[in-house]
């Protein structure tokens, strides 16, 4: 039976980085996880295994270890149906990471139906992955980008969607159910209930929202869905779109090459059945397999108990970092309605000098732009710090974050 606490003191033991000293020897203190996650053995120990004693191609040969490596691979797409309430597996698809998932539909979906006139609407809160492949889609085919812009709490301001929607132009809409950082989650179901009113299809990036809290796809509703496992305890390099069947059987193929066609002739191919007419050559089996194992360890863990883990340490981060004197937090104050992701800003101090000085303490955050310049702008800031949790984290990290924030003040005489 899953319990509703993490027992973080057992699950710091599976992370064999989290006993690295740095920086004068100082206990690391990771809190970068909106970027990537560390890794638990049982990941580590399932990609050596594969390379120690299965390494094969998959799908092409009929010797043991090619069977036993395409095995391994195609369970993990089980794996992740289960894990997200699918019930069509050869609708997912394994990319690179969300940001290819998104690159595929931009090209196999969008390519073929976005007409001059049409409009794609994003959010002020999207990672460039979620608004460059639309920016190059849009200007290829003399077609419009909008913008749901957000309210001064970080929440998008819905009302700017069925407008957009009322010209009758929009084919498709895209939002990240989880900002990268304000941490706000999108209020997706009604995004998507809007949209399909109006005969709209929807994308989600979904990157920070699978590794933090229980989704459930089919509820949701979408058309497109795309999110990485290397935010989620899983190897980098690989990652899952998801793509309603009836959608995906509409699309043409986005790489061409080995696995993905069935038969070839000199001028003419026809295709794989789905999903495999959208994995070309052979594919990252090795991080899939990894990426098996660290479904399996949350899945163990319960995503309700790792997002009532994570609410519990944002809301103990919020309460104490808001009682320092020169810091700007953003987004939604309630967490409710945000993730374990928390950005900053600390007096007139750039952000890449706050990391700098808090990383000789040994504690690691993020500084800069966070791939997201349109919020930058929105926000009128050039960058800001962004310390952001994970299962492993505990509130000593946040303790530790806080005294060093003090000594960024002593430091700048603030
Ligand atoms: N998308 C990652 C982040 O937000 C890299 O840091």
């Amino acid at each position: 039976m899953q319990s509703t606490e993490l027992s973080i003191e057992n699950i710091r033991k599976d992370f064999p980085i989290l006993k690295r000293k740095v920086r004068d020897n100082k206990p690391l203190v990771y809190l970068d996880n909106a970027s990537t996650t560390q890794k638990p053995k049982q990941v580590i120990d399932a990609l050596t295994n594969y390379y120690s004693n299965y390494n094969a191609n998959i799908h092409r040969s009929v010797y043991s270890i090619a069977e036993e490596a395409t095995e391994a691979y195609e369970k993990v797409r089980d794996k992740v149906a289960k894990f997200l309430n699918i019930s069509k597996r050869e609708e997912i698809i394994f990319v690179r990471g969300t940001t290819e998932g998104i690159n595929l539909v931009a090209y196999a979906w969008g390519r073929k139906y976005i007409k001059e006139g049409d409009i794609i609407v994003t959010t002020e809160y999207e990672h460039h992955s979620n608004i460059v492949p639309w920016q190059l889609l849009v200007k290829e085919k003399g077609a419009k980008l909008e913008y749901i812009e957000i309210n001064d709490n970080g929440e998008l301001i819905l009302d700017q969607l069925d407008k957009y929607l009322a010209t009758g132009k929009v084919k498709l809409v895209v939002f990240s159910l989880m900002s990268n950082v304000l941490g706000t989650i999108s209020d997706a179901e009604k995004i998507i209930s809007k949209c399909h009113e109006a005969g709209v299809k929807t994308l989600v990036d979904a990157a920070q929202a699978v590794p933090h809290m229980s989704v459930d796809v089919a509820k949701l509703g979408c058309d497109f869905f795309a999110f990485s496992a290397h935010k989620m305890l899983g190897p980098t390099g690989i990652g899952v779109l998801w793509v309603r069947k009836s959608v995906l059987e509409t699309m043409d193929p986005f790489h061409g090459g080995g696995d993905m066609i069935r038969e070839v002739h000199k001028y003419e191919t026809t295709w794989n059945d789905l999903p495999y007419k959208f994995e070309a050559g052979t594919p990252n089996i090795a991080d899939v397999i990894g990426f098996g194992s660290a479904i399996d360890y949350l899945s163990q863990l319960g995503m309700e108990t790792v997002r009532k883990h994570e609410m519990e340490l944002t809301q103990y981060a919020l309460d104490k970092m808001s009682q320092i004197k020169g810091i700007v937090i953003y987004g939604p104050k309630d967490v409710s309605k945000r993730g374990g992701v928390i950005s900053f800003n600390f007096h007139d101090v750039h952000p890449h000098d706050v990391a700098t000085i808090i990383d000789r303490e040994g504690i690691a955050i993020r500084s800069g732009h966070h791939c997201a310049q349109v919020l930058m702008e929105k926000l009128d800031v050039a960058a800001t710090n962004r310390a952001s949790f994970y299962i492993y984290n505990t509130k000593q990290d946040v303790d530790k974050l806080i005294q060093s924030l003090e000594k960024v003040s002593e430091l700048f005489k603030l």
